[in-house]
Parts: C-alpha cells; sequence; structure tokens
C-alpha cells in the first residue's frame, strides 16, 4: 500500500470515529432539588434491632460457591455468642436439615462488636425456595430465599445494581424503589460502599450495625454480591488499627476461594447465564500481583457458551467524568482495559461517584508512549462503562461534571437511584437506570444490551 493511500485511509478512519462519537451524548435536565444527605437517626425505625433475647440481627446471605449452589449465611447476636446453627429447609418438605457455621468478633478502638455468625449451608437444589431459621434455642428468627436456575446459556435472571448506599433518608428511598421495583430483581451486584461508618469519629462502628439492620429487609431474602469501596478500608493507624479492611472482613465473607482466588477481594461467581468478575481498586493490580495473576487466568476460563454474559464490578470507574474522583480509576484502566476488550465483557459496573453516568461502547488501548492515541474510540469488543455510585450516601450528590461532556458519555445525571440489569436470553438483556424522583422511581435511562459474543451489533441508544 502506497503511503499515500495508507494516510488517505487513516484518515478516513480517524473521521469516520470522530462522526461516530460526535452524535452527542447527554446530560440529563433533570436537577433534584438537593436538600442534604443526612443519616437516619439511630431511634430510626429501620435501624431497630429485633425483639427477644439475643435474637439474631444483621441477617445477611451471599452465593457462597461458584454456580450458586451454596449461600453464607450471617447474622450477628448482641447479648452472649449463642447458636452457630443454621436450620433449613425446601419449601413443601418437613425435611429439615443443619448446617453449622463459625463466629467471629472484633475491637476497634474503643467498640466491641456483636458475636458475628457465618454459615455456608451447601448442597442446595438449584431454583428452589428454602426456608431458613437462626438464633436455635433463643429467640429464632425465620426467613427465605431462592437458589439461582442451573448455570446456563439462556436462562433469564435479574441483578439489581446498588452503590455507595449508606444509610440517609435518601438511601432508605433507594432501597425502597429496588423493592418495589416491577423487574423483580433476584439478587444485587454490590458496587462498594457500604455503610459510611468511617465518617463518624473514630469510624464509630455503631454505624456498621446500623447498616447491617437497615438492610436485612432486602439482604436476608435475596444474596448480594460484594465488592469492596474505599469506604471499607477503615485504615486508621493512629487509632491503632493499622490492618485495613478490618470491619469489612469480620462482617461480610464471599466465596473467594472457590474462583481459585487468595483474596475476599477480588472473585467471581457464576450465576444463571451469568460470568461476574468483581475486582478491587484497593488491591494491587500491577503487573505480578495477585490480583493481577488471577485476572489473566479467570478471563481465559470463562466460556461463552455456558455463561454469555461477562460482567464486571469494581469500586472506582474507568471512565467518569464527574469532577469527583476524576482519573482516579486510570491507572487500574491502562493495567487491565486491553483484557477486558480482548475477552469481550459486556458492561463494567462501577461506583464511587455519587451520581448515574453510562458511557459508549469505548476503549482507550492503542497508546504506546510514542504514537500520541490516547483518546478513546468507539470500538464493539468494549464493555459499556456505567457509574452507579448514586445510593444516597450521607457525603451528597457529585453534581459538578467536566464540561463539554466527553463522546464516550452517553448519559449522565446527578441524581440518586439503582440499576436493574435484567437478562432474557443469551443475546439480550434490558437495562434500566431508576431515579429517586419525588417520592416515585422514575426509569430515566435504559438500553437493550447486545451480547457481544452472540450478538455484537450497535445497540440503539434509548436515553429518555
Ligand atoms: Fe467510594
Amino acid at each position: 500500500m502506497g503511503s499515500f493511500t495508507a494516510f488517505y485511509l487513516l484518515v478516513l478512519y480517524l473521521v469516520l470515529n470522530a462522526a461516530i462519537l460526535c452524535n452527542g451524548g447527554k446530560t440529563s435536565s433533570y436537577v433534584r432539588n438537593i436538600k442534604g444527605c443526612i443519616d437516619m437517626p439511630l431511634e430510626s425505625d429501620v435501624f431497630q434491632a429485633p425483639p427477644g433475647y439475643n435474637a439474631p440481627q444483621q441477617v445477611h446471605i451471599t452465593q457462597g460457591d461458584h454456580v450458586g449452589k451454596a449461600m453464607i449465611v450471617s447474622w450477628v447476636t448482641m447479648d452472649e455468642p449463642g447458636s452457630n446453627t443454621v436450620v433449613y429447609w425446601s419449601e413443601g418438605s418437613k425435611d429439615k436439615k443443619m448446617a453449622e457455621g463459625k463466629l467471629t468478633r472484633y475491637k476497634f478502638h474503643d467498640y466491641t462488636s456483636g458475636y458475628i455468625h457465618h454459615c455456608n449451608v451447601k448442597n442446595l437444589e438449584f431454583n428452589t425456595k428454602y426456608y431458613y431459621e437462626v438464633g436455635i434455642g433463643q429467640t429464632v428468627r425465620r426467613f427465605w430465599f431462592i437458589t439461582p436456575p442451573e448455570v446456563g446459556p439462556d436462562v433469564p435472571y435479574t441483578f439489581g445494581l446498588i452503590g455507595d448506599l449508606g444509610q440517609t433518608f435518601d438511601s432508605n428511598v433507594t432501597l425502597t424503589h429496588y423493592e418495589s421495583s416491577p423487574h423483580k430483581g433476584q439478587g444485587v451486584l454490590f458496587a462498594g460502599d457500604m455503610s459510611y461508618a468511617d465518617d463518624y469519629p473514630n469510624h464509630d462502628n455503631v454505624r456498621w450495625d446500623t447498616w447491617g439492620r437497615f438492610v436485612e429487609r432486602s439482604v436476608a431474602y435475596q444474596p448480594w454480591m460484594w465488592t469492596v469501596g474505599n469506604h471499607e478500608i477503615d485504615y486508621v493507624p493512629y487509632l491503632g488499627e493499622d490492618k485495613p479492611f478490618k470491619p469489612f472482613s469480620h462482617r461480610y465473607r464471599v466465596p473467594f476461594r472457590a474462583s481459585g482466588s487468595t483474596s475476599p477481594f477480588f472473585y467471581s461467581i457464576k450465576r444463571a447465564s451469568a460470568y461476574i468478575i468483581f475486582l478491587s481498586s484497593y488491591a494491587a493490580y500491577g503487573k505480578y500481583t495477585p490480583q493481577n495473576l488471577w485476572l489473566e487466568k479467570e478471563l481465559q476460563k470463562v466460556n461463552r457458551s455456558e455463561t454469555p454474559w461477562l460482567i464486571v464490578v469494581v469500586h472506582s470507574p474507568w471512565y467518569n467524568s464527574y469532577n469527583y474522583h476524576y482519573m482516579e480509576g486510570e491507572s487500574m484502566r491502562v493495567v487491565f482495559e486491553s483484557w477486558l476488550v480482548k475477552h469481550k465483557v459486556d458492561v463494567v459496573f462501577a461506583g464511587h461517584v455519587h451520581a448515574y453516568e453510562r458511557t459508549e461502547r469505548v476503549s482507550n488501548i492503542a497508546y504506546n508512549i510514542t504514537n500520541g492515541q490516547a483518546t478513546p474510540v468507539k470500538d464493539p469488543s468494549a464493555p459499556v462503562y456505567i457509574t452507579i455510585g448514586d445510593g444516597g450516601n450521607t457525603e451528597g450528590l457529585a453534581n459538578n461534571m467536566t464540561e463539554p461532556q466527553p463522546d464516550y458519555s452517553a448519559y449522565r445525571e446527578a441524581s440518586f437511584g439503582h440499576a436493574i440489569f435484567s437478562i432474557k436470553n443469551r443475546t439480550h438483556a434490558y437495562y434500566s437506570w431508576n431515579r429517586n424522583h419525588e417520592g416515585y422511581a422514575v426509569e430515566a435511562d435504559s438500553m437493550w444490551f447486545y451480547n457481544r459474543f452472540w450478538n455484537p451489533v450497535d445497540e440503539p441508544s434509548l436515553s429518555h
């Protein structure tokens, strides 16, 4: 090819790229009335401990293995250790089974936790409703959950997406909207930053307890899968608390060993037709580090004929056009983005920025120090990046955006809300973001996702 032809083709390529990317992102015109985000007071009804001596509280469940046949049940007792046993049975069965858990507790500065119980209930049947009881021998509380369908390529499944939730009045609205969503989320992918206890003097861990009681009404009945955020780090050397993630590690468990991970901060699960990879913005990710070595192998394990949908969840966004935490995710993007494009990840969910944003399918992986190619370009193999750090925590909204809106940004809005990712089959998933709008959940952004492996054609953008 002659150099003139090559130059002509290059110009044509750049013009086409620019044309594709310049169709204009949208900054929502909806302006939320910011009244301040105030934590609910300790005496709020959503924080009340259940009645009865040593009654289990802060009950929460998460997937306990790699495929969805196990569930980790966790709870806290305050008066004494009490029983570690979970009694469980499938709906309609009289055959009650028991599983035995383990106990832990911790001190944090002048705070001492209750007795924290974790029990991995294994060998469950797929797609089955189970009842379970904790507090055996004292105050017994009963809950239920439904296990996911067996892993397979066309199995429908609906995930909720919540991030940066906190425990304000706005957080309560977000959770209520998620619970009452007509899309009926069956499990939550949580994008990190849970209680915001570390915003209190001495990281008052009582606010970890209140958060556990607040979210119990959802997470005791459907699993929430955890990604750590910076508010889980709780690193306070001047208080003698020099081991990061101490409260989180005692209170929340994830099945990291089932995916060959050596750390609870990065792991994967399969659930129905999805393969979900949870990464940590706060564990080392450079070359030769455990997270880097694990992710490289992990991406090669994904079989899109079994799990067509490949989802990544991480706290700090790689594409973010707000003036908050701007470029904090950049170093991790540089390390990992090319792998996600190579393996055709469908979507990356992040939190951290307290607002909502969805990108076009773009990548920025051509840069090689000398070629100057450092601008995101349209890339059908790239994930859509979604920032969902809008749960409603005490730090308030991120409402200051970079201007003009970058071409990669398809839709952005400084409001609180939650999202739903509803997989229909191997080719289609319906996604919606639902704004907290004067007491109602209003679907403000949505799109049909076309699977990157089975249906890798351009998706129409349906921003409202
Ligand atoms: Fe954060």
